[in-house]
């Protein structure tokens, strides 16, 4: 059975979001909402996360999981927002662990801040299966980009996050901490060993030269065809050094430590101070 999927794109921070439904029921799952931020105020807006909300009601569907593919370091979780309104269990990479250990020490948390994933309803380890009713998802283990990204294959359909981009844009960056090119090459070998038809559904697009529409949806079949950086048969050596010397020019993202100290908290904001103020830390020069 294969599942129907509803795309959100988010043009702030280029991220799409996806509802992806059991055909035969009202079962579905969201995978990387987005919480919207706006850095220079400090202040939060709830208008991409709502559509979400809005659009479960609308169509009566019954929110059996809340799925991240990775520890997003551009935008902010909306899990626990859409969680609190339409329900769904929480889950990530067991690798979240790694993540919230690094970034734990990045940011000076106190021991009260746990890196042990408990955040989390569910951590996902490679080979695990789950259901959203009759749809079967099947976890694969996909890091590079970070230590704990995941693919989602659910149906005929993958939600691959941040490894694959569309085909003429290419794949993801692997210099942030815990990331690597070697790695991620490898797991977009298991990706790109799916049956060719398989969707594919990525995380973000930012248009690629030439195009001029946004874009989301291709194949397995399109991405070992025409992947500009791994597809027509690219080697390994060929990525790691294209990849590396990509990312050696590429500025942090506007949101990164926003993003690294809530997502890490499965989208919950730092505890609030005795006066029920919260605040998030900005590290200098460790980034
Ligand atoms: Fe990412």
């Amino acid at each position: 059975m294969n599942p129907v999927v509803t795309a959100f794109f988010d043009e702030a921070t280029n991220t799409i979001s996806y509802v992806v439904r059991d055909p035969s029921g009202s079962a579905c799952a969201v995978i990387d909402s987005v919480l919207d931020f706006d850095y220079s105020s400090g202040r939060t807006d709830t208008k991409s996360a709502d559509a979400i909300v809005d659009y479960v009601r609308a169509e009566n569907l019954d929110v059996q999981w809340l799925l991240e593919s990775h520890v997003h370091a551009d935008h902010l979780s909306a899990a626990p927002y859409i969680q609190e309104r339409v329900g769904g269990k929480i889950g990530i990479g067991d690798n979240i662990r790694i993540v919230q250990d690094t970034f734990g020490k990045v940011f000076n948390e106190g021991t009260e801040f746990q890196r042990d994933g408990s955040q989390f309803d569910q951590l996902f380890v490679e080979g695990d299966s789950f259901h959203i009713g009759q749809l079967r998802g099947d976890v694969l283990h996909t890091p590079g980009h970070t230590p704990a990204c995941l693919t989602y294959v659910i149906g005929d359909a993958a939600f691959v996050g941040d490894t694959l981009f569309m085909p003429d844009f290419g794949t993801a960056r692997c210099d942030f901490p815990g990331g690597s090119s070697e790695t991620l090459f490898a797991s977009i070998q298991k990706i790109l060993a799916l049956p060719d038809e398989t969707r594919i559904f990525v995380g973000h697009d930012y248009k690629a030269p030439g195009r001029d529409e946004y874009a989301w949806e291709t194949t397995v079949g399109e991405q070992k065809a025409r992947n500009i950086h791994v597809g027509a048969g690219k080697d390994q050596n060929a990525f790691v050094k294209m990849r590396d010397a990509r990312d050696a020019t590429l500025a942090m993202p506007k949101l990164i430590i926003p993003s690294l100290q809530v997502n890490m908290r499965a989208g919950q904001m730092p505890p609030a101070d005795e006066k029920g103020d919260v605040f998030l830390k900005v590290p200098i020069n460790k980034l």
